[in-house]
């Protein structure tokens, strides 16, 4: 993560691989994400890890988006720098949200609810989040929105589904007071998104909690 400095437009983020700075593409807002050299890696290795990633970011921010996800749409990007610019969504994040006492309980219960659907969605256009914590979800005031999808896959297995539901289950412990209700809901959103094998991914989740409790 960089750290935010006072007067400068660096978004804090919770990678510890990327820069992401607030800009603008044509005259539009937009936002600059850079992964920046690690040098406690091999530095072919390092540029390897970071080309990967930037182009697993790229190509899932599109597929995501036709399997009717909303996502930043990618304006640029540049493999000798590590960096892509892409639109700014407009909105918080549900971190945002989920942490602020002036938000009313009712619109977290809905954003919840509306974050399943959406994870369905995604779910059922095979494809998985890989890193689907609060601060990468943005919600427009209208819909929700995807972001940092270089974790994913557009060949997800089964663990890959049960994962990203146990990572929403986590999540929510950190955020929200009464997780375990937000977490029904968010199920139920999910099941309402999800057309293929909800059922069978939720079960996955819990074994998937089950095990990490007792290992
Ligand atoms: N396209 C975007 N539109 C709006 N905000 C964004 C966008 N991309 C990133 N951000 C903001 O920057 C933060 C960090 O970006 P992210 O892509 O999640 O980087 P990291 O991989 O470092 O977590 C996000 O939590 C969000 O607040
Ligand atoms: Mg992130």
């Amino acid at each position: 993560m960089e750290v935010t400095s006072p007067g400068t437009d660096t978004i804090p983020s919770d990678g510890a691989e990327a820069t992401v700075i607030r800009d603008t593409y044509l005259g539009l807002p937009a936002i600059r994400k850079t992964r920046v050299p690690k040098g406690y890696r091999a530095e072919a290795f390092d540029l390897k890890i970071r080309t990967e990633r930037l182009r697993m970011e790229v190509r899932l921010l599109r597929e995501a988006r036709r399997a009717g996800i909303h996502t930043p749409f990618v304006f640029d990007v540049d493999e000798v720098s590590c960096s892509l610019v892409m639109e700014r969504v407009p909105g918080r994040t549900l971190t945002d949200l989920f942490t602020d006492p002036e938000v009313p309980a009712e619109d977290v219960r809905q954003r919840v609810h509306d974050l399943g659907r959406t994870l369905g969605k995604l779910h059922s256009g095979g494809i998985s989040h890989g890193d689907l914590t609060g601060s990468n979800v943005v919600w427009t005031g209208s819909e929700i929105a995807f972001l940092d999808l270089s974790m994913g896959s557009r060949t997800p297995e089964l663990e890959d589904f049960g994962i990203d539901l146990h990572l929403v289950e986590e999540d929510f412990n950190t955020l929200l007071p009464d997780a375990d209700a937000a977490f029904e809901e968010f199920l139920r959103g999910y099941q309402e998104g999800c057309t293929k094998d909800a059922k069978r991914n939720i079960l996955r989740a819990r074994e998937i909690k089950g095990r990490v409790r007792y290992s």
